[in-house]
């Protein structure tokens, strides 16, 4: 899986027992999510472009880098729950632009259900757009499928695409692979194994309940 980053950073572990615990209030949930989100960050930002500047400190004139211009970075996190995703990433990326991606999962068929999405109707520059698709589960594929479609359909390279998890199944890793091979997916573990109604065994429940503290007893 030559696209698949791990990111098996001790933080990370750390944290994921955190907000796998059933116990583990909303917010403290909230906050352990986006302190692995900095160290997925990290991976998923690690190859952007470079282009050289000239900087005058307060000493001296010296060769130094900036991201490159040409290209366009996109956050585009699937609604709700990649929202704890997106805060973060616009932190620390302030200049990208945010398109939102509104999709919910049938129970009944575990297909993806539009409702919104903020994607224009074609883009200038495909070729200079870097996606970062934002979910923290990636269960059965379909939705990061649909979503990475929506993008690959305007022409932007596969190779300029990122999905970022916090949690992968297997079984839609694969999928997603075979569909997309050349799009990066950055993900702080790969779980067992789907359960019969898609949902990540061991996991952590359902994750925009869990942030959103919308979790019936
Ligand atoms: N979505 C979730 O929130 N949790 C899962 O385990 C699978 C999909």
């Amino acid at each position: 899986m030559n696209n698949v980053h791990v990111v098996n950073h001790p933080l990370c572990c750390h944290n994921l027992s955190i907000i796998r615990d059933k116990n583990t209030s909303a917010e403290v949930f909230r906050n352990a999510i986006r302190r692995i989100t900095y160290l997925l960050f990290y991976k998923a930002t690690e190859d952007l472009e470079l282009e050289d500047v000239v900087i005058e400190t307060p000493l001296e004139k010296c060769n130094s880098k900036k991201l490159s211009n040409k290209n366009e970075i996109i956050i585009a996190p699937i609604l709700r729950a990649g929202l704890i995703f997106s805060d973060i990433a616009n932190e620390i990326m302030p200049y990208a632009t945010v398109r939102h991606i509104g999709m919910y999962r049938d129970e009944q068929t575990l297909t993806p259900v539009w409702y919104y999405n903020k994607i224009p109707i074609e883009f200038n520059h495909p070729e200079n757009k870097i996606i970062l698709i934002l979910d923290p589960m990636l269960a059965t594929g379909n939705s990061a499928i649909d979503a990475i479609k929506l993008f690959t359909n305007k022409n932007v390279p596969q190779k300029n695409i990122r999905f970022v998890s916090l949690i992968s199944a297997p079984e839609g890793l694969e999928k997603v692979q075979k569909a997309f091979p050349d799009v990066q997916i950055v993900t702080a573990n790969i779980d067992k194994h789907l359960n019969e109604h898609g949902y990540i065994c061991p996991g952590l429940g359902d994750a925009g309940d869990r942030i959103f503290n919308t979790v019936e007893n």
